[in-house]
């Protein structure tokens, strides 16, 4: 008999920062049930897709999710019980259809996404297939690099750094379990020098440290100096990769750096910052170093900096083919950011990874700031095969739960399991 979709529901749960989210559940007729959270963002893109809030004071400050929740059971329920779980792309085109609007403000994209990442897990599980062969297909065997976010700025920490994160990347590393080592060796060095020199070692929202530091640049020199301590070549074995956010100090076609004490940049004043911060250090890759609407300015950007970098599009994009098109024919980065709860389906988030593939572009896979204990991510990371992962710090439970759940994949992909320098060309 076929295996159909039995029920769908769905219930509000907290995320990470304590905020409410939705949790989806499907079950199947051969007695599968799972369910998969959605996560959710601080520094958000203006054309994400829209995560629905109840807008009730009374209740979370406002943002509740009850009515994305209600439209799980009242308006996707009906329509998608019945259908075959393994119909991914049909299931989830049904829901962009039922919504009706440009960025899922009708239904939510948060309700959608749940329901999308639940169906693909109730799928995987009664194929019997772990779901990142089940989304990625025999080829799924590349494990992602670790971009470890350990100090923390901007709209993630109260501190006096503007650049959001500062994260390590193991390059030099073997595999993945010997890449997260060398990464959380690394974090518990930087622990023991602020410390030592007095500074906060309190965590920001993604798990990095939060230090009150003189200088955007200095978190950098700190950075290189844990790897050190911790036995590593910067530059060989760990490099840095940044995503200042820039998009959250833009203002007026200016960006404001004055949390750091920087001053007041142009487009092309912030590529000279960056142009002097990678002479000093290792840096590979930088993320939304110019904000979201300065497309003339990343253009430069790109051109001045794109044979050296990695430059990576987050804000700009939103995960969506639209604009990530529009960047590839206007040479805008070499590179994008990839959420799922950016653009809403598990079908468009893998889209916009075909997109950029065929491009030659390479694919940055996102956590949120705000995430629950769900690993999906993992699983898609290595179904994506992009061979680079940002999920956080190495503390924070839901920022290990998707670093876990890929030591287990690793582990059971035994000898077949890839892991390569993800800045290699
Ligand atoms: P967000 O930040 O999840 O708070 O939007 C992450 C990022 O900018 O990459
Ligand atoms: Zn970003």
């Amino acid at each position: 008999m076929k295996t159909v979709i039995n029920s769908i529901h769905a219930m509000e749960i907290l995320d990470s920062r304590g905020n409410p989210t939705v949790r989806a559940y499907c079950s199947l007729s051969d007695g599968t049930c799972c369910s998969a959270s959605v996560p959710s963002g601080a520094s958000t893109g203006e054309n994400e897709a829209v995560e629905l809030r109840d807008g009730d004071p009374k209740r979370f400050g406002g943002k509740g999710v009850l009515k994305a929740v209600e439209n799980v059971s009242r308006i996707i329920a009906p329509e998608v019980c019945g259908m075959d779980p393994a119909r991914q792309v049909e299931i989830d085109r049904l829901m962009i259809a039922l919504d009706g609007t440009e960025n899922k403000s009708r239904l939510g994209a948060n309700a959608i996404l749940g329901v999308s990442m639940a169906v693909a897990r109730a799928a995987a599980i009664s194929a019997g297939m772990p779901l990142y062969k089940y989304l990625g297909g025999a080829e799924a065997v590349r494990l992602p690099a670790p971009m470890m976010n350990i100090i923390n700025g901007g709209k993630h920490a109260d501190n006096s750094v503007d650049f959001q994160e500062y994260m390590i990347v193991p390059m030099g590393a073997p595999t993945f379990a010997e890449g997260l080592r060398y990464n959380a060796e690394t974090f518990h060095c930087l622990k023991e020098i602020l410390h030592k020199r007095g500074l906060a070692t309190s965590v920001g929202d993604e798990g990095g440290f939060a230090p009150y530091l003189s200088s955007n640049q200095e978190a950098c020199q700190i950075i290189v100096e844990a790897i050190e301590a911790a036995g590593y070549a910067p530059g060989e074995d760990i490099g840095i990769a940044m995503d200042p956010a820039s998009t959250s100090f833009w203002h007026d076609g200016k960006y404001d750096l004055s949390k750091s004490g920087g001053g007041i940049l142009t487009s092309s004043e912030m590529t000279d910052l960056y142009t002097v911060m990678i002479a000093k250090y290792p840096i590979f890759l930088l993320e939304d170093g110019l904000a979201e609407n300065d497309w003339e300015g990343f253009k430069e950007h790109t051109a001045r900096l794109g044979d050296k970098l990695e430059i990576v599009g987050d804000d700009i994009y939103v995960t969506n083919t639209r604009y990530i098109a529009r960047g590839i024919r206007e040479k805008t980065t070499n590179a994008a950011l990839i959420k799922l709860n950016q653009i809403g389906t598990v079908t468009e988030t893998t889209e916009a990874v075909r997109m950029c593939r065929d491009a030659g572009w390479k694919c940055l896979i996102s956590h949120r700031s705000g995430e629950t204990e769900d690993s999906f991510l993992a699983d898609f990371a290595v179904a994506m095969g992009s061979g680079q992962l940002k999920s956080g710090s190495a503390c924070r439970g839901e920022r290990l739960a998707k670093y876990n759940r890929l030591l287990e994949i690793e582990a059971e992909l035994g000898t077949e399991a890839e892991f390569g320098n993800p800045f290699k060309h």
